[in-house]
């Protein structure tokens, strides 16, 4: 059995509680047989930015360069409110996935059968919910130049963000998108706002050239994203995968989070391109919310979105689909017995905290693995 590398960073806040649930589900494979990984832990955020000054180390990242895939927690928190905006938390989450061209996150949405009635919309609207966002990561607005606040000299200052994007970019998140809906319901929402973007003009025109040169066989729609935000609350299952941009997808997942149930349930993996020399990846898996300072150090957030991610670099790093699909499984039998983290609750459930959920999990496992 091939060894893993992997790198955990928990980061802050609840970040470091629900990557606890994860270090004991990889402790219990380990121990079962059901995978063989090496882990090694990191600082990121403010938890780095205390220790070190930066949120994210050079000797940190050299970890993760070398790792198979960095599963990374949350990061940030009122405490780095006045940190330099060049160290606060969310700068070594930037840094991770700018340095190791992680551009290609993908963010499922999954509503589990369980939780239909969590969502604040109506069950007939959730239910069977499947979509995937794949949102670029790497280019727009997070990292164009100039990025600068200018002072103008007469009691007024000028903030600059820049967006751009380069065909290449639009080029690989598009064929991204196409290839997973291939393996899906066949369908890509491509959203922008060509309407008053230039970077939106570009990439409706990128995405409809690949279509038609690689892509025929799968539906392409165009949506302005706006409307999509729109159409992601009012029937979310018209939409098989979306393909947006870095700050559009930002948004349109948090949104997309609210239709499984919780912001807890929502994982993600981040990846580059496949290596032709070695036939892998990098990546890094995270959930996709914060670090919850509302409610860290209560012992109660929602591991799922940790775990599930888990999950995806079991499957999307070192091709073990049986072992993520034991996870998703274990998740979803998890629910049916009426488990909740307080996030997630309704009549008639159980509230459990995260220690309690993380091991209802394993124990599903170990049920559905007969180890
Ligand atoms: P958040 O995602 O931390 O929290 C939003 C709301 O969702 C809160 O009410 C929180 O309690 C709830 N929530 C989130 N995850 C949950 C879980 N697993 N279980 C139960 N409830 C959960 O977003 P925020 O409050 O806007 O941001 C807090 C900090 O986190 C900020 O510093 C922000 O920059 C940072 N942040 C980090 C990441 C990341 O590290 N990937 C992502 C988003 C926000
Ligand atoms: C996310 C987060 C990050 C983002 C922040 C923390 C930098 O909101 O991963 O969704 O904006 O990408
Ligand atoms: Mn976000």
């Amino acid at each position: 059995m091939a060894t893993y590398k992997l790198l955990l960073l928990p980061g802050d806040g609840i970040g470091t509680e629900v990557m606890a649930e994860v270090k004991r589900l990889i402790a219990w494979m380990n121990s079962h047989g059901l995978g063989s990984f090496e882990t090694e832990e990191g600082l990121v955020g403010g938890a780095a930015y205390d220790a070190e000054g930066v949120a994210i180390s050079d000797a940190t990242m050299a970890l993760a360069q070398a790792s198979d895939a960095v599963i990374f927690g949350a990061v940030g928190g009122p405490k780095w409110a006045d940190v330099p905006y060049e160290a606060r938390p969310e700068a070594g989450l930037l840094r991770l996935r700018k340095d190791l061209a992680l551009y290609a996150n993908l963010r499922p949405a999954i509503c589990y059968p369980a939780l239909a009635d969590a969502s604040s919309l109506k069950r007939e609207v959730v239910d069977g919910l499947d979509i995937m966002i794949v949102r670029e990561l790497t280019g727009g607005v997070y990292f164009g130049e100039p990025k600068t606040i200018v002072d103008l000299g007469n009691g007024q200052k000028r903030a600059i963000d820049t967006q751009v994007y380069d065909t290449y970019e639009i080029e690989r998140i598009g064929r991204v998108a196409f290839e997973l809906a291939r393996k899906r319901g066949n369908k890509v929402a491509s959203m922008e706002k060509r309407n008053v973007m230039k970077s939106g003009v570009l990439w409706n025109e990128v995405m409809t050239a690949l279509h038609a040169r690689e892509f025929k066989d799968v539906a392409l729609e165009h949506v302005l994203a706006d409307a999509g935000g729109m159409q992601l609350v009012r029937w979310p299952k018209q939409f098989d995968v979306i393909v947006t941009d870095n700050l559009f997808g930002d948004l349109l997942s948090d949104v997309a989070s609210m239709l499984t149930g919780s912001l807890g349930m929502l994982p993600s993996a981040s990846l580059g391109d496949v290596d032709p020399a070695t036939g892998t990846r990098k990546s890094m898996y995270e959930p996709v919310h914060g670090s919850a300072p509302d409610i860290q150090g209560k012992g109660i957030a929602n591991p799922i979105a940790m775990l599930a991610s888990f999950a995806m670099a079991l499957r999307y790093s070192f091709g073990l689909g049986k072992e993520a699909d034991f996870i998703e499984t274990a998740i979803a039998a998890t629910l049916d017995k009426g488990l909740r983290t307080a996030d997630i609750k309704s009549d008639g459930t159980t509230v459990v905290g995260t220690r309690e959920m993380g091991q209802a999990v394993i124990d599903e496992v170990a049920r559905l693995a007969g180890a």
